[in-house]
């Protein structure tokens, strides 16, 4: 546990100056968002901090949208779930990521049991496409027409679709979708192509032959999964989004999250995962054509990666008791977070107190850090704030 069961929201919260979409929106991007899901919608802490906009700007389905909920049956449609999390965006005024159309993953057993031709798949496929962004329409700002087409190696990915239509599934999709939405931005979104290599390029072909044949691209979505440490720098990180947006798409990272293979972490992991969080989302900032980061949920407590990767966790910002990831502090950072919010993070990582949250009669100013593992600073807060328990390496002055 990271906190007491008492601790009040307020102290969940971080305060406007430090909040993640406002600061990623005063730095050019269009949005800092989140993945979600409909179970975790009944969580009132959860949602507390997901509707808020200061620190969430967009909002992905992180299951709902796909083929086995969207079409479980042939023709028979099922919106009820992605509806809930759409209307949940929509109510709070925050854009959406539509997600996803295409994927080899979550189809329903009609689509890979069936019979197919040739004929018979892609008229399943365009008729899935076509109701989806049909019954969408007006409602995404980009959808992920096509998700995970390509192996490690650059090959394609052998799935129902490639095996029975070829790799021209892909184009069908995109025009498909052009077809019945014109104005949503079309993605293609895949992991491990955050940096140059032989994945990266096919990612960056299809991009250029969708172009060649006139049909509409307009982004490619970079899903960073990523591994505590053995991320790529910021440097190949920023000349990869480069290479995408020199073809003419935006970019984004779309499912950033940042896993320890070993738990629980050291605090040494713990400033290494800020430091690798900062450096995807400074890559975004400084790449013209980048336009918002999105985590694959904010919190420990709801993460997709201790069930398929056992072991291993605590790859978001927030932790399961939704106190603050050192990360965190690393993102606002690397958004620009103002002199107040840097002293946080420098007195985080350093463990020294510092001049500006110290007021003249030596108690810790508002925001200041009052506590933590190997703080040796004030621990009186100024009059009116309370020294609040975030994390083991982290109270402040609330
Ligand atoms: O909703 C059912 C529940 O009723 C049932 O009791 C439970 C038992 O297994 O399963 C629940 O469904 C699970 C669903 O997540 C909702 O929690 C599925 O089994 C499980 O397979 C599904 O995993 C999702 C995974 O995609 C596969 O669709 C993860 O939540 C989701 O985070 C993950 O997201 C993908 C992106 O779409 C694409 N990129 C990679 C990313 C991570 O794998």
């Amino acid at each position: 546990m990271h906190v007491s069961a008492l601790l009040p929201l307020a102290a969940l919260v971080p305060a406007t100056l430090c909040q993640l979409n406002t600061l990623a929106k005063a730095k050019g991007l269009k949005y800092f968002g989140s993945a979600t899901d409909n179970g975790e919608l009944s969580d009132t802490t959860y949602v507390s901090i997901l509707s808020n906009t200061g620190q969430f700007g967009q909002i992905t389905p992180g299951n709902t949208q796909k083929w086995v909920y969207t079409e479980p049956t042939q023709n028979t449609f099922s919106w009820t779930q992605g509806d809930v999390i759409t209307s949940f965006a929509e109510g709070n005024g925050q854009l959406l990521r539509c997600h996803n159309l295409v994927w080899h993953n979550e189809l329903p057993s009609w689509i890979t049991s069936g019979t197919w031709t040739n004929a018979t798949l892609i008229a399943a496929l365009k008729n899935h496409i076509a109701n989806e962004v049909t019954h969408y329409k007006g409602q995404c700002y980009a959808w992920d027409v096509v998700n995970e087409a390509f192996n490690d190696d650059g090959t394609y990915r052998v799935d129902v679709f490639y095996t029975t239509i070829g790799p021209e599934y892909i184009p069908i999709a995109f025009e498909t979708a052009a077809l019945y939405d014109s104005t949503v931005k079309l993605y293609y979104n895949d992991y491990n192509i955050e940096s140059a290599g032989a994945k990266s390029t096919a990612a960056q072909n299809l991009v250029s032959s969708l172009k060649a044949r006139s049909i509409k691209i307009d982004g490619v979505g970079l899903q960073a999964h990523f591994i505590v440490g053995p991320t790529p720098s910021l440097s190949s990180q920023i000349s990869n989004l480069k290479s995408f947006t020199a073809l003419g798409v935006e970019v984004a990272y779309t499912e950033l999250d940042i896993r320890f293979t070993s738990l629980p972490p050291t605090a040494a992991g713990l400033t290494q995962q800020g430091t690798d969080y900062a450096n995807t989302v400074s890559a975004c900032v400084e790449t013209t054509g980048c336009v918002g980061v999105t985590v694959w949920d904010f919190t420990d407590k709801y993460s997709w990666v201790p069930s398929t990767f056992s072991g291993q966790g605590e790859a978001c910002l927030w932790y399961s008791d939704f106190t603050l990831h050192p990360a965190y502090y690393s993102v606002v950072s690397a958004l620009g977070g103002t002199a107040a919010t840097t002293t946080l993070v420098t007195s985080r990582t350093t463990s020294s107190a510092t001049a500006t949250t110290t007021t003249a009669s030596g108690t810790v100013a508002k925001w200041g850090q009052c506590g933590g593992i190997g703080w040796t600073g004030g621990t009186v807060c100024v009059a009116g704030t309370t020294c609040t328990y975030s994390n083991a390496w982290y109270s402040q002055c609330l």
